[in-house]
């Protein structure tokens, strides 16, 4: 989500002359996009500002200026005191701010390069307004401006926040409360990107299955659409091929989503749907609505409507209380569930949150002996899986050159990232390819008998 924010930053600002550069040296602006969901991401700012405050005062000496702003999650949790401990940041500002980015830049540059109080601008309040409603249009030249070359995939932000308030998490108190962008703005969108060349689209929110859009439908006064509904007509708009979603929260998974897995040819069979712990101890211990049950039944579900499915899932381990017989758990879930793809983390202590005020905190030897185990079974099983693709045909949608020449990288609809000699393909294209090996991160392919598609 930090990357479609940037890139919508990115937009709003050129309204006032301002381009995206490669590299911050030559910049008249930086804007430090974070993270405060663990406690390394949240360091890693601080840091990264030193090195910036160098390059700012490489600029001012030769007489130019560099406005140096903090955004995102940590400048929501920590906003004072980044200003503090780094002063010569000028703007600070939450992720549901960004929309008044043009008034605290021109504040700012009214100072000039006057280091006066009156020019730091703090800006973390959460508007009672939704951002949305004033941001541009997405433009052409920040569609995929990060990291995706080609534009053939894109983000669409359409839930953010979220009430859910797991006892470990962060994001209720830095990205707010859920909110949902209406049908009619999502659909916009999403039109405007497939005119720009975009053939995949990423559905994003903090809890993006609770999404309830409001919608103003013929012979309805006004109606309430959730997230398969959503993908259904998202589905039939031209020049929409693949869709995803991230990322969603088990217990607000309905029937009509999993109907949208059975019946909609688009939507790609794949699904990140975190678990954080297979203990039901544990998961009450965080707050998630689920047990290791009710996950179980979930996924049955879930696979008997696709029953090519493909799971991924997040883990945390250490959770205070986290007793080996909890970890035991958690390992049997990951083999049962046969997930094929995961992001795991040591618990890290956020400040604020509940859990971080109870007993019974484990060790970071254990946290980092419990990670390197179960690391080496969701490897495992990675591995196993993208083994188990070879020789069957998959179709990838080629988004980048590869690091050898020649060579183009593309996704199958499961996400793994497939190599293939580019001769005679074109980026943004989608295309039918024999898998003939599979590594840890990666498969390679051939061009299959049916060719381009
Ligand atoms: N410590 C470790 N991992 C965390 N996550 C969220 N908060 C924490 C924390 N305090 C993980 C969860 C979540 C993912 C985005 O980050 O697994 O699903
Ligand atoms: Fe955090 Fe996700 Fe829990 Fe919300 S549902 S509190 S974003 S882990």
């Amino acid at each position: 989500m930090n990357v479609y924010d940037s890139d919508r930053m990115a937009d709003i600002l050129s309204l006032q002359g301002f381009g995206l550069v490669e590299t911050p040296d030559s910049a008249d602006m930086v804007i430090l996009n974070t993270c405060h969901i663990r406690e390394k991401a949240a360091e890693k700012v601080y840091s990264e500002l030193g090195r910036l405050a160098l390059l700012k005062r490489a600029r001012e000496d030769e007489g130019n200026e560099m406005i140096l702003a903090v955004a995102g999650c940590v400048a929501q949790a920590e906003g004072e005191e980044i200003l503090n401990r780094a002063p010569y940041v000028d703007i600070v500002f939450g992720p549901q701010s960004y929309h008044r980015l043009p008034e605290m830049v021109a504040r700012v540059s009214r100072f000039g390069n006057k280091n006066s109080k009156n020019r730091k601008v703090l800006n973390t309040d959460f508007p009672v307004e939704p951002k949305f409603d004033y941001l541009p249009e997405v433009r052409k030249e920040t569609v995929g401006s990060y990291e995706f070359a080609a534009k053939s995939m894109a983000f669409l932000t359409v839930q953010e926040g979220c009430d859910k308030f797991c006892t470990f998490c962060v994001v209720p108190y830095t990205r707010g409360a859920e909110y949902s962008r209406p049908v009619a703005d999502v659909l916009a969108e999403a039109s405007n990107l497939t005119s720009q060349g975009v053939r995949e689209i990423v559905l994003l929110g903090q809890n993006v299955n609770n999404y309830h859009g409001e919608v103003y439908e013929k012979g309805h006064s006004k109606n309430v659409w959730g997230l398969g509904r959503l993908i259904t007509e998202i589905a039939s708009i031209k020049g929409v091929e693949r869709i995803r979603y991230t990322t969603s929260y088990p217990a607000d998974v309905d029937e009509e989503l999993i109907e949208a897995h059975r019946d909609v040819p688009a939507l790609m069979p794949y699904i990140h749907l975190p678990i954080q712990s297979g203990s039901d101890s544990i998961l009450k211990a965080m707050n998630r609505r689920h047990s290791a049950n009710e996950y179980r039944r979930l996924v049955d579900r879930l696979r008997e409507a696709r029953p090519d499915l493909v799971l991924s899932s997040d883990f945390i381990v250490g959770f205070p209380g986290e007793t080996d017989a909890d970890f035991k758990a958690t390992i049997n879930m990951i083999k049962e569930i046969g997930f094929a793809q995961a992001y795991s983390f040591k618990y890290s202590s956020r400040p604020g949150t509940p859990a971080a005020l109870l007993n019974h905190q484990v060790p970071e030897s254990l946290k980092t002996e419990r990670l390197g185990l179960l690391q080496e079974i969701l490897n495992k099983q990675q591995l196993e899986f993208n083994q188990s693709c070879i020789g069957r045909t998959l179709e990838v949608l080629l988004d980048r050159p590869g690091r050898i020449s020649g060579q183009l990288v593309g996704r199958s609809p499961y996400m793994q990232a497939v190599h293939v000699n580019g001769m005679g393909l074109n980026v943004g294209s989608i295309v039918e390819l024999k898998i003939t090996s599979g590594h840890a991160n990666s498969l390679a392919g051939v061009i299959g008998k049916e060719g381009l598609l």
